[in-house]
Parts: structure tokens; sequence; C-alpha cells
């Protein structure tokens, strides 16, 4: 077995998602080493090729089309492969084909690599993140999903511009499914420390109830906005992508909502979902215990359940 390469990466799955990744983790400087695995080589080949290119403007990097046996000392790898949502699609509907797709990935992945952490992109990211860790054998902290990242930048996003204020200054978050079932936890958002709603009064925003519904539905339903426009989503994620991959490299002990399986919090057990946690270079390093209102606890429990009844049907 490969001592790993603390400055590899691998990306599983070239396509819309796989190659913004790609790109966006070439620009970061973060690694010195990319294998790019595809199911179609050459596809993985060409974006391989293309992302190069850039290099000039950037910093050195090799990057190459390879397969599992190249991804054996990678650090990270990085999984979206599968399909992604058609029009009208949910991410739930696309769990048997992803499934089978990954039990044919997953145990490839694990048999020349040991020691990396899986990072999971491909939908439905939680229910394919307790698959990667039920078929890798790999200890939890090592296994877990992009989860809400997205979900959580979109929501910074808006209510960044809703309040005409930088984005990097919002502390909010989604937790739960990353899907229909996702939760806005309001009731720990705040601005620079200012309680949310306190921070919308200064900004003239006074209907709190009415914009908090909009934002979070607004949230919600990105996804599926995008993909009526321009039929897939990929460089939010790119981005979020970027963002693990550097908390991990690092050792950057950043919280972000990525999804991991849990353990008993909030009584949910056995199923992976996104709650805010510590990550660094060996994976999830915790939990943090974040407040909710007992509207959220509830709604995160019909979110966990609903993931659970998804699990029970293909596992
Ligand atoms: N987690 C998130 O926030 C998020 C955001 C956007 C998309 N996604 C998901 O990412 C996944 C990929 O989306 P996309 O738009 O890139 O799809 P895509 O169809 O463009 O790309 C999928 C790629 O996977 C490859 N592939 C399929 N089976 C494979 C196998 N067995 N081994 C290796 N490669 C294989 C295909 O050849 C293709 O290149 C989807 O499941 C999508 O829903 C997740």
């Amino acid at each position: 077995m490969a001592t790993l390469n603390e400055r590899k990466v691998a990306v599983v799955g070239c396509g819309f998602v796989g190659s913004a990744s790609a790109f966006a983790l070439m620009e970061s400087g973060l690694f010195s080493e990319m294998v790019l695995i595809d199911v179609n080589k050459e596809k993985a080949e060409g974006e391989a090729l293309d992302i190069s290119h850039g290099l000039p403007f950037a910093k050195p990097v090799q990057i190459y089309a390879g397969d599992y046996k190249d991804a054996g000392d990678a650090a990270v790898v990085v999984v979206t492969a599968g399909a992604g949502q058609k029009p009208g699609e949910t991410r739930l509907d696309l769990v048997k084909k992803n499934v089978s797709i990954f039990k044919s990935i997953i145990p490839e992945i694990a048999k020349y690599n040991k020691d990396g952490i899986l990072l999971i992109v491909a939908n439905p990211v939680d229910i394919l993140t307790y698959t990667a860790a039920k078929l890798s054998g790999f200890p939890e902290n090592r296994v877990f999903g992009s989860g809400t990242v997205l979900d959580t930048a979109r929501l910074k996003y808006l209510l960044g511009e809703h309040l005409k204020i930088d984005s990097r200054s919002v502390h909010a978050c989604i937790i739960g499914e990353h899907g229909d079932s996702e939760i806005a936890a309001w009731s720990s958002a705040n601005v620079s420390g200012i309680p949310l709603n306190d921070f919308c009064e200064m900004r003239g925003h006074f209907e709190h109830e009415k914009s908090m519904k909009e934002i979070a539905e607004n949230v919600k339903n990105s996804a599926y906005k995008i993909i009526e426009k321009k039929g897939a989503t990929y460089y939010g994620i790119a981005m979020s992508v970027r963002r693990i991959c550097e908390a991990i490299v690092r050792d950057e002990k950043s919280i972000l909502p990525v999804s991991s399986i849990q353990h008993g919090e909030f009584e949910i057990e056995d199923v992976a979902l996104s709650m805010p946690v510590i990550v660094g270079r060996s994976g999830v390093e915790g939990a943090v215990p974040i407040r909710l209102s007992d509207g959220e606890k509830e709604a995160l429990k019909a979110s966990a359940d609903t993931l659970k009844e998804v699990l029970n049907g293909v596992l």
C-alpha cells in the first residue's frame, strides 16, 4: 500500500462537477499532484490537458488522467461520479443509479488507498456518504460529504445581498439533508456577532418571518432553478470542494457543515447528514454543539427520518 502524498488529490468523475472542482483545485495551489479518473478515460484525459494549459498562470501541479491505482497515495479522494439531476428530478431520485455506481467505485478506491480522506460530492450526497463509509471500511472521520457547505454558501450569499454586506461577515448555516428537507438554522444566525434580526433592523428590514421564509426557499430551490436554466450546477460546488480541501490540507480546524454519520446528537443515529463540525487534516475532528430552537430540532429529526427511510430502501 502506497504511503500518502499529503499534496495529492484524486478526482473521481470528470463531468461538470468533477472538472470544475479540478479546475478550482488547480487554481488553489493546495496540491502538487492531481489524478483525474473517469469511466470515460478520454474525458479525463481531455480535462487533464485543458486544465494543465492554465498552469503557466498558476502554481505547478502535475495533472493527469489515471486509474484507481494512481489514487492509492492521494491524501484526498473527491468522488463526483454519478448521474446528475435532470430538470424536475430531486436529489433523492438519483439514489438507485448512484448507489450502484458507488458499489463499483468505492471498493476500487479502498483497494489501493487505505489512509486518505474520501470527500463525497455526488448526490444524494448524504445517502452516498453513508454508503461510501460502509463500502470503504474507512473510519468514519475520514469519509464525509460536501453536505450543506454549498447550501450554506448560498444562504450567506443571499443574506449578504439582502443586507448589502460582505457575505463573509454572515454567520449562518444550513443543516440536515443536502436536499428538500434541509433546515436554515436561523436561531444561531448572526452578522459579526450581532443577532440576525437586530442586524436586519439596522439595515431597514423588519419583516423577519417573511424574509427568512423567502431566503430559505430560495436556497432550497437554487439547484432546481439553475438546472432548469443551464442543465447542471458546478461552480458553487467546485468552490465548496476547494474550501473543504483547504481545511483538510492546511489542517485548519475550520467549522464547516459537511455531511457525516451521526451518533445520537439530537437523537439522530446511524445516518449521514450535515451539522457543523471541525474539519482538519484527519477529517471530521469533532462536532460543534450548535444551539437550535425546538422547531429546528423537530425539522432536523424529520430530515434525518427522510434520509433513513431512503437508506433502508437501498442498503
Ligand atoms: N453535493 C453537491 O452539492 C452537488 C452539486 C452539484 C452536483 N452534484 C452531483 O454531482 C454528481 C455529478 O454531477 P455532474 O453534473 O458532474 O454529472 P456529469 O454527468 O456531468 O458527470 C458525471 C461523470 O461521472 C462519470 N461516471 C459515471 N459512472 C462512473 C463510474 N462508474 N466510474 C467513474 N466515473 C463515472 C461520467 O462518465 C461523467 O463524466 C451528480 O450526482 C450531481 O447531482 C452534487
